[in-house]
């Protein structure tokens, strides 16, 4: 099988290159990568006006199987993937059960390899069920090919328990990815904590239950050496802390989600109470619990902080935090709603309307944070399509606008904030190992 990618922008964060010129991939390896190359080609693309870059990779992904399946499959979450202009994730480890032995990592591997879409990297949990009592099996799941442990959906809140994991994920030569809650002062809040939480009357999370967490795990990271990479950070103070620990020559990564830096907790409206019409019950809605994530949603100058720690590379991936959730879970009160959005499906979109259009970020800082670090982090062949590399591609339009309609999205998650939004920037085809997985309107 022979793709030949004409006329397209070629972005390679891996060769610096940027320039004008056709891709050839044979047998599922990029072999050329020249202006006007002549070959006979099972498929020929016309890339023009589109960037063609490595595929993007997300560090954050909640594939919510084995146990979940009403939220998401392997399938649905590798489908949403394509349809984002991911070529691999990273899938995270809270499900039912809690990926933290082999045998459920091998369980998600396997079944991403029949479904074939995009590939998977499963992380494994750090303690055993994630009960933050117990390491888990780390030795056995690095043996099975996870690329990363974390708790995510929470913190590991002994700090001795997790300074011993992170000396093993460093023996191991794997990352940490550190969900950054201090859990206690949590306290029950589920929005940011500001004048608009006061105004809902929903209780409020300070920054601090993200900010403490952050200065202890850079501690421990420079305590072990573990490559520690922070998740979904979202306020002004972890800006400020990465760059502290770069500096300090800490060896620390950070990623920010698209809604992080797009919209900030006033965004968050009310709704009326309704009635449920199939249910006939009334729905206790008070506010969009679409706009419910953890981190919450933050000030405008943390998203201001967030947008310049990319911009000077401070911050060094934009990952989703894509956690589906059925309409029945979300269908609540603010308080009862579980944590969490879609995201696969807009990251591109948003990632290129919010930051590149806006000045932030050079196409080039966006193949990078979407693709070439996250792969660098990881320690992965991958983010780099120069000749010789696997051909995991996305071509990508920069001039095409459209409006964000969530029952388009291949997920089976419909929970997000950005339907209705208008963006600029079309994920237009996604090719995976050479085969192409998904093709607008095909
Ligand atoms: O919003 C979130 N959703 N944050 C998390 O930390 C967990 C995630 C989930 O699993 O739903
Ligand atoms: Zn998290
Ligand atoms: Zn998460």
């Amino acid at each position: 099988m022979t793709i030949l990618i004409k006329n397209g922008r070629v972005i390679n964060p891996a060769t610096k290159m940027d320039e004008i010129a056709d891709v050839l991939v044979e047998n599922g390896t990029v072999t050329k990568i020249e202006k006007g190359i002549k070959a006979k080609a099972d498929r020929e693309i016309d890339a023009k006006g589109c960037f063609v870059m490595p595929g993007f990779i997300d560090m954050h992904v909640h594939l919510r199987d084995p146990g979940f399946e009403k939220k998401e499959t392997v399938e649905t979450g590798c489908r949403a993937a394509a349809h984002g202009g991911f070529t691999t994730i990273l899938a995270m480890p809270n499900t039912k059960p809690v990926v933290d032995n082999a045998d459920v990592v091998n369980y998600v591997h396997n079944k991403a390899k029949t479904v074939g879409i995009v590939n998977v990297l499963q992380v494994g949990a750090v303690t055993k069920g994630q009960k933050g009592k117990e390491m888990a099996d780390i030795e056995g799941m690095v043996a099975a090919g996870i690329p990363a442990i974390s708790e995510d959906g929470k913190s590991v809140m002994n700090a001795e328990l997790y300074r011993e994991a992170m000396a093993k994920a460093a023996e191991c030569n794997i990352a940490v990815l550190a969900h950054c809650e201090d859990i206690n002062l949590v306290n029950g809040g589920v929005m940011n904590e500001d004048a608009h939480a006061k105004e809902l009357g929903l209780k409020g999370i300070t920054n601090s239950v993200e900010d403490v967490i952050v200065a202890r795990d850079i501690m421990l990271c420079r305590d072990t050496g573990v490559k520690l990479h922070l998740c979904h950070c979202s306020t002004r103070d972890s800006v400020v802390m990465v760059k502290y620990a770069k500096e300090e020559g800490v060896r620390v990564t950070a990623e920010v989600c698209p809604h992080h830096f797009t919209l900030t907790s006033d965004d968050i409206h009310k709704i009326e109470p309704s009635m449920d019409p199939e249910k006939k019950v009334a729905i206790e809605a008070d506010a969009d619990t679409n706009f419910k994530m953890n981190p919450p949603l933050r000030s405008k100058e943390d998203v201001q902080a967030l947008k310049e720690g990319l911009r000077d590379d401070v911050m060094d991936v934009i990952a989703t935090d894509h956690a589906p959730h059925t309409f029945a879970d979300k269908n609540t009160s603010m308080k009862k709603a579980p944590f969490g959005i879609v995201g696969l499906e807009t990251a591109a979109s948003l990632t290129y309307t919010e930051l590149v259009e806006q000045g932030y970020l050079t196409p080039m800082q966006m193949a990078e944070k979407m693709s070439y670090n996250p792969a660098r982090i990881i320690g992965l062949d991958k983010g780099d399509i120069a000749p010789g590399k696997v051909a995991d591609i996305v071509i990508f339009d920069p001039k095409r606008t459209y409006t964000i309609d969530k029952n388009t999205f291949a997920s089976k998650g419909r929970n997000t904030p950005f339907h209705g939004r208008k963006v600029t920037g079309k994920v237009r085809t996604t090719i995976v190992s050479g085969h192409v997985v998904y093709e607008e309107n095909a």
